[in-house]
């Protein structure tokens, strides 16, 4: 048993988590990793993980996340996304401890121009809209000290996600098609660990739902285009691409999207002092990070 109470980091090696592992090790702050195997679409494994143990922060980034998939087995992504996330809070309410959760601008319609703030009436249009929206009206029942943060269209240098997408198409591709009318804000996930990584590290206690996303707002278009220049820039692909730019009726996904779920992340920083970046200084610094990871140039 550990002197001062624990962070439980669960979810560890999907692409938040393992930026967040990331970021607890450099601020030399240890953690308890957990991932599959730990499931916690079974309260008796969680709690047999928990027990013996002093846990003070339960930072959940396991969730099911694969958006056109869940379209067809809505069952999975409610057993993770809603049953998971309450198994975890009411074990963060029997052990005392704070939970940290993340949820999505995909629990937003996206139909109207302005932003949308933390007290607007979501609206999901897809079954992962439904299935993490569900999740945080049962954190939300369940325990009073959690932070829940939505972020959107949320890239890193680990895991399945946009960016590295297409620097795949860029290299094994000669042309890329790209939604051009679904607009919102990049997250550069190593940013948000960051800021999540510091307010764990302080102790933080003002509670309740937060949006958070990078300054700036672009569609999936043009964001491609500003991978692949820098991209170009830095080194990591040879060569130019045309990307063509599609509707979303044309792409054609199994899920439906929100055209325009803009977050306004002013309440993210009055009240827990996080710093957001302009979406494009941040797929600079993915750039930079990706680099080091390689141990190549910037
Ligand atoms: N990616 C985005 O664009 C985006 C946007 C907005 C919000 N978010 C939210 O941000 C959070 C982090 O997302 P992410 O992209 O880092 O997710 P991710 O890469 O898919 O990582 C999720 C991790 O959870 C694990 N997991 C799945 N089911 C589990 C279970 N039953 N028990 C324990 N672990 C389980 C996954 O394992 P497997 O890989 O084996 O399934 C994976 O390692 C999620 O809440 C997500 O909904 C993501």
């Amino acid at each position: 048993m550990s002197e001062r109470p624990g962070i439980w980091l669960v979810g560890a090696a999907g692409m938040l988590g393992r930026q967040l592992a990331g970021e607890f090790a450099a601020r030399g702050i240890p953690v308890l990793a957990s991932d599959r195997e730990v499931d916690i679409r079974d309260a008796a494994v969680l709690a047999g993980f928990a027990d013996g143990r002093r846990i003070g922060w339960i930072v959940n980034c396991a969730a099911y996340t694969a958006v056109d998939r869940a379209e067809d087995e809505p069952e999975a992504a409610f057993a993770v996304n809603a049953a998971g996330v309450e198994n975890l809070a009411r074990l963060a309410g029997r052990l005392g401890a704070k939970l940290v959760h993340f949820s999505t601008d995909y629990v937003f319609a996206g139909d109207r121009a302005a932003p949308y703030r933390e007290e607007d009436e979501p609206r999901p249009l897809s079954v992962y809209g439904r299935s993490k929206l569900e999740g945080e009206r049962r954190l939300a029942a369940c325990l009073e000290r959690f932070f829940l943060f939505r972020v959107s269209w949320l890239y890193g240098v680990h895991g399945a996600n946009f960016v590295l997408a297409m620097l795949r198409v860029f290299r094994e591709r000669d042309r890329a098609r790209v939604v051009d009318d679904q607009f919102g804000s990049p997250t550069y996930a190593g940013r948000l660990a960051a800021n999540v990584a510091g307010l764990v590290a302080s102790g933080g206690e003002r509670f309740g739902v937060y949006h958070y996303c990078d300054a700036g707002v672009i569609s999936w278009r043009q964001f491609a285009g500003a991978i692949q220049e820098l991209a170009l820039r830095t080194g990591t692909i040879a060569r130019e691409i045309p990307i063509e730019a599609v509707t979303t009726a044309a792409y054609g996904a199994r899920a439906p999207r929100p055209l325009r779920a803009l977050l306004d992340s002013g309440r993210v920083k009055e009240a827990l002092g996080f710093t957001m970046r302009p979406w494009r200084a941040n797929l600079e610094e993915f750039f930079r990070e990706k680099a080091r990871l390689e141990g190549s140039r910037p």
